[in-house]
């Protein structure tokens, strides 16, 4: 609608430089450049690398987001930016880049959460959030699952990784079969060839006695850690090792564990809808296993599709126009970049 906020949305937290432009719940533009090129024979992104790509990529990704929406920079109501959580050095860049635009521009600036952001997503997509909904936040650098009664204001923390992220988990094992990087598509696809020998790997904190402590948390470097040992003691044996069946039992653990702790969440919390966000929201068994389960307990998966699940400017936009709608006030110009950003603040 023509009086919805019209915001532009700045993503500099990792290795992807978006801008997206929305008005209201409808995505206008989305203009991304990624790095991920440049890290891939490291392995896993490299912070000072992924900050000088943000620098040379933010003018150019800012006049296409403004062409591609056919949007004048004057016009918009507010400039929304990625505060925190995130590499420091590329926060910075994308911060400074919406204080610049925002001062120069005269509007308002709202410095966001980048976890709340992958929540709010959601409502491009879908139409607006329900009031009570449990977040599962799953990619390269973060996992967990959040108690969501209103995007704007009340974020909980029910629970998140105590070592490596899902993604991270994806990438690491990935590597050790030979798959490039990022290794999640390459082993969602190899997996797709899988299953003719299941491997039973570990499912981290998952044993009543971890439960007792851990009950919405996720650990996967011990499922990492067998997979290595798996794969090392075939190797010393000289034999093959089958690609797609590690690929799939690994998947299956991940998948397994992750959708069993957000629907109990959801029950423990009596929330009805599940939403999922970050990279692996992409994993296809993820999203068969979440509906398969969820159904059971008539609890609605909300998932976007994978471009807006992964890194991107339209995301913190979408944050943000609904900040504006609902009147909060914008952060200070003194705004920092805070790279351990706590997920209960919303607006820094
Ligand atoms: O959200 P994202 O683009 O960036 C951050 O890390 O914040 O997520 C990237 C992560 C990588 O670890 C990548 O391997 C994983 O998401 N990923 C996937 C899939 N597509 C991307 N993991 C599993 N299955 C996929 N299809
Ligand atoms: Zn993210």
């Amino acid at each position: 609608m023509a009086d919805d906020p019209l915001v532009v949305g700045i993503e500099t937290s990792c290795d992807e430089t978006g801008v997206g432009i929305v008005q209201g719940n409808t995505l206008l533009a989305d203009a991304i450049a990624s790095s991920v090129e440049e890290h891939a024979r490291f392995g896993g992104v490299v912070p000072e690398v992924a900050s000088r790509a943000h620098l040379e990529a933010m003018v150019p990704m800012i006049e296409r987001a403004s062409a591609e929406a056919d949007v004048a920079l004057d016009d918009v109501d507010a400039i929304a930016v990625t505060a925190g959580p995130g590499l420091a050095g590329a926060l910075l860049v994308g911060v400074a880049a919406a204080k610049a635009l925002a001062l120069s521009l005269g509007k308002p600036l709202y410095g966001v959460n980048h976890l709340s952001a992958h929540v709010a997503v959601d409502q491009l997509e879908h139409g607006p959030l329900p009031e009570r909904c449990v977040a599962l936040l799953v990619s390269g650098g973060h996992s967990s699952l959040l108690l969501v009664d209103d995007v704007t204001a009340a974020v909980e923390p029910l629970g998140a990784t105590i070592d490596d992220a899902a993604g991270e988990a994806f990438d690491k094992v990935a590597r050790l079969l030979g798959l490039p990087f990022p290794g999640g598509p390459h082993i969602d696809n190899a997996a797709r060839e899988g299953g003719h020998i299941t491997l039973d790997f570990p499912r981290g904190l998952t044993s009543n006695r971890d439960l007792e402590r851990h009950r919405f948390d996720f650990s996967f470097s011990g499922l990492k850690t067998a997979v290595a040992r798996w794969v090392e003691a075939r190797e010393q044996r000289g034999e093959p090792v089958p690609v797609a069946d590690v690929a799939a039992s690994f998947q299956e653990a991940v998948c397994d564990v992750l959708t069993r702790k957000a629907v109990d969440a959801c029950r423990a919390t009596g929330a009805g809808h599940l939403v999922i966000g970050g990279g692996v929201a992409a994993n296809s068994r993820l999203r068969v296993l979440a509906e398969e389960r969820a159904a059971r307990h008539q609890i609605k998966v909300r998932v976007p599709r994978p471009a807006l699940c992964t890194d991107n400017g339209a995301m913190v936009a979408a944050l943000g126009s609904e900040l504006v709608r609902r009147g909060r006030e914008p952060s200070a110009w003194d705004l920092p970049a805070d790279s351990s950003m706590p997920v209960t603040t919303v607006v820094a």
